[in-house]
């Protein structure tokens, strides 16, 4: 099939990558030039397992343009997959797609399929296609079908989903949607339609309720330390109940990134539009904003409070693992913490860069340094070996992933402070 993909950011270029490696024809339409000529290159700027390989290898099947009028000369179907930022007051900026359908209806010549991928408060389907009738007389359906991608497994999670929800009432459109990933070999169980406003629900849905597990988890991490219990028990105990599962229970600095702090207060203001306060992710939006601060007070507890001219290894500042995204990530927050008070910061990081304080590796981060802080829970980084770490000059180590937490570090003369196990 020949495909339109607009935007050219995670989840397009995801797009891009895995349509073609299916068999797709695509053109992908990217207005920030610099990335567009980059993508005409064969470079893409993001860091993501294996995305610019699969470019790379499909890219007799793949074309990069700025207009959206060359996507949609003989394709008939179109993916919207455009930035929709959450602002200050929670309300979610769909601007980017109106402009886009703007275009889009200016276009079409023939019966068009339009895709959305970008996550948009609950209703925007209707709306989007009534702002779009007005504009053409060319028939064309819009479907809502959620990503469910996690950055740093973005490919796998696209080829091979858990789930797929299609949100339409269009028949002639489902059978089409569903001829597109054919190739994906999905269960029909693992297929869900239904109606558009579900389909835009069940994202948010989604990513509110790991929001919540992730502050659960820690607020009982908090409890592990104050009663003599240890995270990783309490997480072991917990997951071996198949109704609550094993993923997403990782205590640490909280979650960051570009989805779960925008999709979290989205809902609760989409929620309170309607009359409804949502109390529990309210909850879980406020820990997870005080969780760097909890952080931060055991370090300063350590230190007397005064940690003046101290230096700090940070280990990891991409808000995870396997990505070089910054985006809401907790390591920034410590790092303002830490200089406000006087700390001299040397930060590695293996894909993420940040424009002070960088150093190229771990041994140069450790170097002279007082203690070493973990943020991101790079594979590096858990296999870093005993030797290295005895050479703080503190011997004292802040795991705010903990990654060591099974170490028993204290044995061997380091101070180990993690989330959920001692103060
Ligand atoms: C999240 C969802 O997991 C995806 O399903 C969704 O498609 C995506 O948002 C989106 O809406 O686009 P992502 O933000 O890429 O994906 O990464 P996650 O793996 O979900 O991690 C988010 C944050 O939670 C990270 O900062 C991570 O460190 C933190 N986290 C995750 C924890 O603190 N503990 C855990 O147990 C798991």
């Amino acid at each position: 099939m020949k495909i339109c993909v607009i935007g050219a950011g995670y989840v397009g270029l995801t797009c891009v990558a895995c349509l073609a490696e299916i068999g797709h024809q695509i053109v992908c339409i990217e207005k920030d030039e610099k990335k567009l000529n980059n993508l005409k290159k064969g470079i893409v700027s993001i860091f993501e397992p294996n995305m610019e390989e699969l470019i790379l290898k499909n890219k007799s099947k793949i074309t990069f343009s700025s207009e959206i009028k060359d996507g949609l000369i003989d394709s008939n179907i179109c993916y919207i997959a455009v930035g929709t930022p959450t602002l200050e007051n929670g309300e979610v900026d769909t601007n980017a797609i109106f402009e886009v359908a703007n275009e889009i209806a200016k276009n079409i010549k023939n019966y068009t399929i339009i895709i959305n991928k970008s996550t948009v408060p609950i209703g925007f389907n209707k709306k989007i296609t009534n702002f779009m009738k007005e504009r053409t007389k060319t028939p064309f359906d819009i479907v809502s079908n959620p990503e469910f991608l996690r950055q740093g497994s973005a490919i796998n999670d696209f080829l091979n989903p858990e789930r797929l929800i299609i949100g339409t009432s269009s028949k002639k459109a489902l059978e089409e949607v569903l001829k597109l990933y054919k190739p994906l070999n999905l269960n029909d169980n693992q297929i869900l339609t239904m109606d558009e406003n579900s389909a835009e629900m069940v994202k948010y849905a989604a990513n509110s309720f790991l929001a919540l597990k992730i502050s659960y988890i820690n607020e009982i991490a908090k409890l592990c330390e104050k009663t003599g219990a240890n995270i990783e028990h309490i997480k072991l105990g917990l997951s071996k109940d198949s109704r609550i599962g094993e993923k997403f229970l990782n205590a640490g600095i909280g979650f960051g990134g570009s989805c779960f702090p925008k999709d979290t207060k989205a809902i609760v203001n989409i929620a309170k539009e309607k009359g409804i306060e949502l109390e529990t992710i309210k909850s879980a939006i406020e820990i997870n904003e005080n969780q760097i601060e909890y952080f931060f007070q055991k370090i300063m507890r350590f230190y007397k409070n005064n940690i003046k001219n101290k230096t700090f290894a940070i280990l990891g500042l991409a808000f995870k693992p396997n990505t070089n995204d910054l985006r809401e990530a907790p390591s920034l927050k410590l790092i303002k913490k830490l200089e406000s008070n006087g700390a001299k910061i040397k930060a590695y990081d293996p894909k993420a860069k940040i424009e002070n304080h960088q150093v190229e590796s771990v041994k140069e981060a450790i170097n002279e340094a007082n203690a070493l802080v973990i943020t991101t829970e790079w594979q590096e980084f858990k296999e870093l070996p005993l030797e290295t770490l005895l050479k703080l000059k503190d011997k004292a180590i802040f795991d705010g992933r903990n990654i060591f937490i099974n170490k028993n570090l204290n044995e061997y003369g380091l101070q180990y402070f993690c989330i959920g196990k001692n103060e």
